[in-house]
């Protein structure tokens, strides 16, 4: 499973219709292409209204088919339909909607629909009196009944200045969506607690003791679990965007509200994963007012925080899987085992943190993968993302050979 990316080599089939949202799809199609798949396009008549043909044929992987009859094959549907891996409906109109619900082929579109067996993924957009009609509704829920994913449109500015319910989903919600339903869903019913990013400790109101993390890692942990079917809980100390399927809780500021935040949470979870770089020290007494130069250089004395990992051990639900990291510059695999007895984590995930290509800020990583009582799991430089992977194929295995999965 580690490795590619989900959409490595998969077939997608991006069906286009006719809605002011179809500019977005273009960003959908340059999304899935990014991330490694073959991407089909279709448009019907009235999306080539609201986007150039040519711009998806130039950001797909093949050019857009609009026709039953406009291709050298007599049977476009049945090629497009068997071939995929995944059809994605964006924008899917009242119109597609309520031709595939009735199973009426008007055209390519609802003919490959029809001609498929993959999963199909419905991203519905229109104005909100029309997303609202039981009719509508009814046929969505005729789709839903029969196994077809939708992405709920959101709330927002709509074609013709009006605002409400019936605008696309954001494009990273749709391709999230269409990775998940890729991607073998081996922590559906799992509850995920991930902590994110470097907490800092006020010296004084302006001034704080920091550290390098960015939170990438832990980022990439949430989303590969929201991929698997976790419910994900992130407990982050920066303030970047979620992503899609993942929640956030609490205040993680310092290590104390971090600390505050897990221990609320953890209780809850099957699986607690620290990625987060928690400061070990603090200023036992943060000046109140700003320090002035005036005054001189100060002493700042410091005292210990809380060891979270540690606490989580102790206070471990039944069946709980507790993952810790260890950033390390030197005898980084010895310092981490040293971790893994010392604070009686599941799993500790040994990070050099002194290269350039691995640790903090930067987007690839490679770390090796320390399991108790098992062997180790070497993961060569790849991206943060795939290490996640890595690291919850281990989450999974100890999770089945607890029967707990
Ligand atoms: N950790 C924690 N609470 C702390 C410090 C660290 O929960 N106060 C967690 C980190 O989230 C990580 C693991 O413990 O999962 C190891 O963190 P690391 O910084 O590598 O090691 P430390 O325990 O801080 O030890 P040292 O700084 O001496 O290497």
């Amino acid at each position: 499973m580690s490795g590619a990316s989900t959409f490595e080599g998969r077939r997608i089939v991006l069906i286009v219709s006719g809605g002011i949202a179809a500019y977005k799809a273009i960003e959908v199609c340059r999304r899935l292409v990014d991330a490694g798949a073959h991407v089909s396009p279709v448009m019907t008549t009235g999306a080539t209204r609201f986007v150039g043909e040519a711009t998806f044929s130039a950001l797909a992987s093949e050019p857009v088919q609009r026709s039953l009859w406009d291709e050298a094959s007599p049977i476009p549907h049945t090629r497009l339909g068997q071939g995929a891996d995944l059809v994605i409906v964006a924008p899917a109109t009242a119109r597609i909607i309520g031709s595939y619900a009735a199973g009426i082929s008007d055209g390519l579109a609802t003919a490959t629909l029809l001609a498929t067996r993959a999963p199909v993924l419905v991203c519905p957009a229109m104005h909100t009196e029309m997303w609202e009609h039981p009719a509508v509704q009814d046929n969505l829920a005729t789709l839903r009944r029969r196994g077809v994913s939708l992405v709920e449109p959101g709330e927002g500015r709509l074609a013709g200045g009006d605002v409400g319910a019936g605008r696309l989903a954001d494009p990273e919600v749709i391709v999230a969506a269409a990775e998940r339903l890729l991607t073998h869903q081996d922590l559906a019913g799992t509850r995920v607690l991930v902590t994110a990013g470097g907490t800092s400790e006020p010296i004084d109101p302006v001034r704080v003791i920091t550290n390098r993390s960015t939170g990438r890692q832990g980022y990439a942990l949430a989303a590969e679990a929201a991929a698997r079917g976790a419910e994900v809980v992130l407990v982050t100390t920066v303030s970047d965007p979620v992503p899609p399927g993942v929640s956030t809780v609490g205040c993680a500021t310092t290590a104390a509200e971090l600390r505050d935040t897990v221990v609320a949470h953890a209780d809850t979870c099957d699986v607690v994963i620290m990625a987060a770089a928690v400061a070990d020290f603090r200023p036992s007494a943060p000046s109140v007012p700003k320090m002035k130069k005036r005054d001189g250089l100060p002493i700042i004395e410091l005292e210990a925080t809380t060891d979270v990992l540690s606490e989580l051990v102790q206070r471990r639900a039944l069946g709980q899987v507790i993952v810790g990291f260890a950033a390390e510059t030197n005898d980084v695999v010895a310092n981490a085992r040293e971790k893994l007895l010392a604070k009686g984590a599941d799993v500790i995930v040994a990070n050099d943190v002194s290269r350039s290509d691995t640790g903090f800020g930067v987007p690839t990583n490679a770390a090796t993968i320390l399991v108790a009582g098992s062997d180790d799991v070497n993961v060569p430089l790849c991206s943060k993302r795939d290490l996640a992977r890595s690291i919850l194929d281990v989450v999974v295995s100890l999770r089945a050979g607890s029967g707990s999965a």
